[in-house]
This record gives C-alpha cells, sequence and structure tokens, in this order.
C-alpha cells in the first residue's frame, strides 16, 4: 500500500464557537489530480485552509509526505513543499507579472536560482512572458489565474492546492486553465482543487470528494461519480442525466 503525499483524518474546524468540519477524510496520492466539490458553505476551503494552518484544526491528523503538520504555521508551508493559488486570483496588483512571481520565491535567496525559476514559470506560461513587465492589475481575469497558478510554482511544489481556479472565467479561459491543470499533473505533480464547476472538475479528476455540511458525502473516482445519479442530481444540477424517455 503506498502512503498518501496528504492524508487527512478525522478534520474537525472551527471558527471560533461555529464548528464547519465534522470530520473529514481525504486522502491525496502523489500524482494525482483530486477534486473537493459541494454547495456553497460545505466546507471545501476550510478544508484547504486547514491544511496550510490558515484555518487551523481543532481536533483530526493532517499528514504531508510523512510528516505532522495538522499545528505547522501557515508560513512554513511553503518550503515544505505545498503550493497554495487562493480563491480570487489574489494577485499584486501594482506590481509586475514578473515581480509577482519573484514574490512566490521569497525563500530562495540565491539570485540565480530565483530567476530559474521564473523562467520555467515563463516556458510554462508563455503569455505571462509576453507580459512580464505589465502590471498584473491590468491583466485579464484568466491571465491573472495563471499568474497566480505560476507563482505557486515558484518554489516547486510536490503538491499545489488550488481553491476555484476556474470561478468567474470566461468558457474560452476555463478550458486553458483546465488544460493547464493536467499539463501539471504530466509534468508530476500532484493536485488538490476545489471546484464549484463540478463537472469539469470531476471529468479530469483521478478521484474526488463530495462535501456536505462539512462531512464526507461522496467519495470516488471521477467518472464514476460523474455516473452517480445522486452524485449528477445533488451537485450537477442534474448535468447529462439521461432519461430513458427522453428522445
Ligand atoms: N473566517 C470565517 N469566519 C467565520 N465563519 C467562516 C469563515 N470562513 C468561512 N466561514 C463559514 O464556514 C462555512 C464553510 O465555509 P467555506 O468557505 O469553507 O465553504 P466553501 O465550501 O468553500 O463555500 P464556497 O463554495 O462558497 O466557497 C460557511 O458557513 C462559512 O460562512
Ligand atoms: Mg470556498
Amino acid at each position: 500500500m503506498s502512503q498518501a503525499l496528504l492524508d487527512i483524518r478525522g478534520l474537525e474546524t472551527a471558527y471560533g464557537a461555529v464548528q464547519v468540519l465534522f470530520g473529514v477524510d481525504m486522502e491525496v496520492h502523489a500524482g494525482e489530480i483530486v477534486a473537493i466539490i459541494g454547495p456553497n458553505g460545505a466546507g471545501k476551503s476550510t478544508v484547504i485552509k486547514s491544511v496550510i494552518g490558515l484555518a487551523p484544526a481543532r481536533a483530526g491528523t493532517i499528514t504531508f509526505n510523512g510528516r505532522d503538520i495538522t499545528r505547522e504555521a501557515p508560513h512554513h508551508i511553503p518550503a515544505l513543499g505545498i503550493g497554495y493559488v487562493p480563491q480570487g486570483r489574489i494577485v499584486f496588483a501594482r506590481m509586475t507579472v514578473e515581480d509577482n512571481l519573484e514574490m512566490g520565491a521569497f525563500l530562495i535567496k540565491d539570485n540565480a536560482k530565483r530567476r530559474q525559476a521564473v523562467e520555467a514559470v515563463f516556458a510554462q506560461f508563455p503569455r505571462l512572458h509576453e507580459r512580464r513587465s505589465q502590471l498584473a492589475g491590468s491583466l485579464s481575469g484568466g491571465e491573472q489565474q495563471m499568474l497566480a497558478i505560476g507563482r505557486a510554482l515558484m518554489l516547486d511544489p510536490k503538491l499545489v492546492i488550488l481553491d476555484e481556479p476556474s470561478l468567474g472565467l470566461s468558457p474560452k479561459y476555463v478550458d486553458l486553465i483546465f488544460e493547464q491543470l493536467v499539463g501539471l499533473k504530466k509534468q508530476g505533480r500532484t493536485l488538490l482543487m476545489v471546484e464549484q464547476n463540478a463537472a469539469r472538475a470531476l471529468e479530469l479528476s483521478d478521484r474526488a470528494y463530495a462535501l456536505e455540511l462539512g462531512r464526507n458525502r461522496f467519495t470516488g473516482k471521477g467518472a464514476e461519480l460523474l455516473a452517480n445519479p445522486d452524485v449528477r442530481r445533488m451537485y450537477l444540477g442534474g448535468y447529462g442525466v439521461r432519461t430513458g424517455s427522453a428522445g
């Protein structure tokens, strides 16, 4: 049995007196794309925030790469090999594309190595290279998302965690971002993503977890969940459900 790269067991998290996660279990194995789906307020972002220390677990354990990170402070997380792309395409609007990427590599003290990391991201996202001197705030939404992803790659993370990477993007950019996520997987990276766009997320995920009211509801291979009528009805708005009588 291979050990999970990220292993979440019995996670309980609260904001003050309000508990929002009630014993969530999740595993992410090396090389997988794993999706977390579920309605607004189900606790998807909170799972991610617990992993990266922004919403510390009240109970349960979180293990990454064999190390207990349950009580790890957020500022230790990047150096451990976890890249984080927050919800809402957060970029430094008044800084250039290039400086935004540099900010993702603040831990690399060696200038030459930091440059190498910037060039590696530019090689992967030629569009960012074209706009390297442009202020991030003047990029389109899809380009800003690309930049946020690129910045999370600067420290060459084993695991990339993305919160709603396609939210608010035009269909063209949604396609592009999802293609890039598949590209990251092909490079051997491991991805954990929260997605409202559950149908698309399940199509490209190896496995997925559907959360409801802070608990695991459905778990399985992306394709299995996509084929599950209950999942379709509850999370995909009846997406692709065919009835026998329909013409
Ligand atoms: N900082 C906070 N303080 C208090 N309550 C919070 C905080 N962040 C989230 N919550 C609450 O925790 C619950 C879960 O929120 P969370 O953001 O994890 O949901 P989500 O599944 O990511 O939803 P969405 O799809 O809307 O992003 C919600 O009821 C939310 O109001
Ligand atoms: Mg969220």
